[in-house]
């Protein structure tokens, strides 16, 4: 049998306990990884007693609470507050999610928030999204067209418009890459399921005029076909997208064209 051992420092130790006021009745526990590339230290669990009679229900809330009140040094990324700008995605309670939609009162037991995985950390929650940007990038994510653009505004029918309909949506969390085994394991080639919705947004938009030369980036063994319709990604979405059909879609198209 193959015996497997993992480097010393992937191990998680349990770290510190923040207990809540005395006499505080009513308490949620939270349970937060927590990592600092500064002080050489393995990763660890910090455990947070947060009073919920002065806490909003979002996880979210209790984490600017932990921040605000108990602990100055979580680091997390967090802006709008409100499901629009993808900055709090982490892993609560065992889902990709964002922390600022996801409601205490959904996780049974404590709230387990570690960043999202399979991702370099920079510090505790924050994941390095570099590479992830990157491949964003990488599939030119604006409005090409040769003909001239009209007066006011490139026009589209109603119809058009409606084909944007589940893509146009996607805020960029990468709660769906980040739960990809494909990406996990070949995250240097395959673009992932939110860069393919991306790239398959700006295919179905009737005003751009690039389709063919983005469906001939997109043909490549690993960029594209090593999406294996595991549907992990379109099961976590928050915002209740299908990025595994918006693939399908695409690969469809390049039968078609064929
Ligand atoms: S498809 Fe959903 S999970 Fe993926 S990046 Fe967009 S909003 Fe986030
Ligand atoms: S459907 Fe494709 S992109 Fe989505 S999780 Fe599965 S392999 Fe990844
Ligand atoms: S803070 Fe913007 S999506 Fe959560």
């Amino acid at each position: 049998m193959v015996e497997l051992s993992l480097p010393r420092n992937s191990k998680i130790k349990q770290g510190k306990t923040h207990k809540a006021k005395a006499g505080t009745k009513n308490i949620r526990r939270y349970q937060v990884y927590r990592w600092d590339p500064d002080t050489g230290e393995n990763p660890s669990v910090d455990t947070y007693e947060v009073d919920m009679d002065s806490c909003g229900p979002m996880v979210l809330d209790g984490l600017i609470k932990i921040k605000n009140e108990m602990d100055p040094t979580l680091t997390f990324r967090r802006s709008c507050r409100e499901g629009v700008c993808g900055s709090c995605a982490m892993n609560i309670d065992g889902t990709n999610t964002l922390a600022c939609t996801k409601d205490m009162g959904d996780i049974k037991g404590d709230v387990k928030v570690y960043p999202l995985p399979h991702m370099e950390v920079v510090k505790d929650l924050v994941p390095d999204l570099s590479k992830a940007y990157a491949q964003y990038a990488s599939i030119q994510p604006w409005l090409q067209a040769d003909t001239p653009a009209p007066d006011k505004e490139r026009l589209q029918s109603p119809e058009e418009r409606e084909r944007l309909d589940g893509l146009w949506e996607c805020i960029l969390c990468f709660c769906c890459t980040t739960s990809c085994p494909s990406y996990w394991w070949n995250s240097d080639r395959y673009l992932g399921p939110a860069v393919l919705l991306q790239a398959y947004r700006w295919i179905a938009d009737s005003r751009d005029e690039r389709s063919g030369d983005r469906l001939d980036n997109l043909e490549d063994p690993f960029r594209l076909y090593r999406c294996h319709t595991i549907m992990n990604c379109t099961n976590t979405c928050p915002k209740s997208l299908n990025p595994a059909k918006a693939i399908a879609e695409t690969k469809k198209l390049l039968v078609e064209r064929r």
